[in-house]
């Protein structure tokens, strides 16, 4: 990994105004983690908590998934975490395709970089961008397939376990499955 590739892509974003939230949010939220990650999550926009620190997944829902890493025995700073926004949408509404569009490339950017085994999209908005446009993250969580090297799956976003608690068992199947994945990848 190229610190200067990484700190030049970070800078990029810092001072992107390729659309209008990069005027509007408190803080750029980069992504967290280890840039050798085998693992890398991605979300779908820094909410409150995350635009005022900076970080992503650090309110209510980034609490969730810490404890679905912990039960899983994955630890947090082993994988890489970021968002297809880097920039907080106002109101939590989900990011609209201009959005989408003006900021996807520097994610492009940080996978090509860490280059991860496997990508995880955490919700619909992620793996629609990512996997595929029709994805049904109801019907679809959970499975795997193989894009460009790279071995994809969606989970429930936790914020969508925290409003319906009953996708939590489902969550933690997926969950197991990922450590799997990751273990029959790594440990070869
Ligand atoms: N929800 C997301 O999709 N990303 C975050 O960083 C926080 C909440």
């Amino acid at each position: 990994m190229s610190e200067a590739l990484w700190n030049d892509l970070k800078s990029r974003c810092e001072s992107c105004r390729g659309c209008p939230l990069g005027k509007t949010r408190t803080n750029l939220v980069f992504g967290v983690g280890n840039r050798e990650a085998d693992l890398m999550f991605v979300g779908e926009a820094p909410g409150q908590a995350e635009d005022e620190q900076g970080i992503p997944f650090v309110g209510a829902a980034g609490k969730l998934l810490d404890r679905y890493l912990f039960a899983v025995g994955i630890p947090r700073e082993s994988v890489y975490i970021a968002n297809i926004l880097k920039c907080r949408p106002p109101m939590n509404r989900d990011p609209n395709p201009e959005e989408q569009d003006a900021c996807i490339g520097y994610l492009r950017e940080q996978v090509r970089l860490i280059q991860p085994r496997i990508i995880v999209c955490l919700g619909r908005i992620s793996a629609m961008r990512l996997i595929k446009p029709d994805y049904r993250i109801t019907r679809e969580h959970g499975q795997f397939i193989r894009k460009g090297g790279v071995l994809m799956t969606a989970v429930y976003h936790p914020a969508a376990l925290l409003r319906d608690p009953s996708k939590k068992e489902d969550m933690l199947l997926d969950m197991e499955r990922i450590k799997e994945q990751l273990d029959l990848l790594t440990k070869a």
